[in-house]
């Protein structure tokens, strides 16, 4: 039996947050973050999270598709959590958000610090770099606003046991370390803190989320390929939330690019 959605309880703790803020539930949609773009360019850019049941078309970072274990169909109706938080937001600098919402999401599924790590700039990695999750985050600029922008912040996670078929490395779900975890029970540990840390950043930037990110860096210490052909040793990240890697022309500051852990030699992944 599918799990009841927490909405009216989020409703009340989300709108205490934020003035106006709705909670929507849909069995299906193409994909979250689409359909709060598609609102903020049609004018509407009321604060909103909007949790799907199910996507048909989730997209992830890089234009790449984002399935999740819904996508089997009926039957396996909790085994993810796919939903977006919308809302206009006006901070000085958005450097480093993607991080600041990582680290809010890891601290509230697992606040001992044990199993999430942060794999920079948007992924939630288990301590075996398998990949738990991911962020997605994109703005429209609503009408006729020009200092703030209308954010959504799109976040799946794998709930249940994933297939691996097709994939470098293993994906990982949350029931590997909490094993009576739900989508719906995720998302009611997630919502309001994040809520909560979004208006941080707006206020505030990176800067309040660098030792939270620090101790959850999946990357720190490691030798990185990035997708330009660099290689390094990555040393962290920076105020802004920019990746820190040491290459042999000096240390270099990415704030774009995609980023790979190089095998120690040896080493086989997966
Ligand atoms: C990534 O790892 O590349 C980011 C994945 C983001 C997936 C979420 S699921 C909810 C929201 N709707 C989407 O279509 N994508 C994001």
């Amino acid at each position: 039996m599918t799990p009841a959605w927490p909405v009216t309880e989020l409703h009340a703790a989300l709108g205490a947050l934020v003035a106006g803020m709705t909670v929507e539930w849909v069995p299906e949609i193409d994909s979250t973050n689409t359909e709060l773009m598609r609102r903020a360019r049609a004018g509407d850019a009321a604060p909103v999270l909007l949790v799907a049941e199910r996507q048909t078309a989730g997209r992830g970072r890089l234009g790449r598709p984002w399935q999740s274990a819904s996508d089997a169909g009926p039957g396996t109706l909790d085994e993810s959590l796919t939903f977006s938080l919308g809302l206009p937001l006006a901070p000085a600098d958005w450097s480093g958000l993607s991080l600041a919402v990582g680290a809010s999401v890891a601290d509230s599924l697992d606040p001992e610090g044990a199993q999430i790590r942060l794999k920079w700039p948007n992924d939630l990695w288990t301590a075996q770099d398998r990949k738990l999750g991911g962020i997605l985050i994109e703005t429209a600029m609503p009408h006729g606003g020009e200092a703030q922008r209308f954010v959504v912040i799109g976040i799946g996670l794998n709930i249940g046991p994933r297939p691996a078929e097709g994939l470098n490395t293993a994906p990982a779900w949350l029931r590997e370390f909490r094993a009576d975890a739900t989508a719906p029970q995720a998302l009611a540990a997630i919502a309001a803190p994040l809520v909560r840390d979004v208006l941080r950043f707006a206020a505030q930037g990176f800067a309040p989320f660098t030792q939270a990110f620090a101790a959850r860096d999946a990357l720190h210490g490691r030798e990185l390929s990035l997708s330009d052909g660099t290689i390094g040793a990555c040393e962290g990240v920076g105020a802004g939330g920019e990746l820190l890697v040491r290459t042999s022309a000096g240390l270099q500051s990415i704030t774009s690019s995609e980023v790979s852990v190089r095998p120690k030699a040896g080493e086989v992944r997966g």
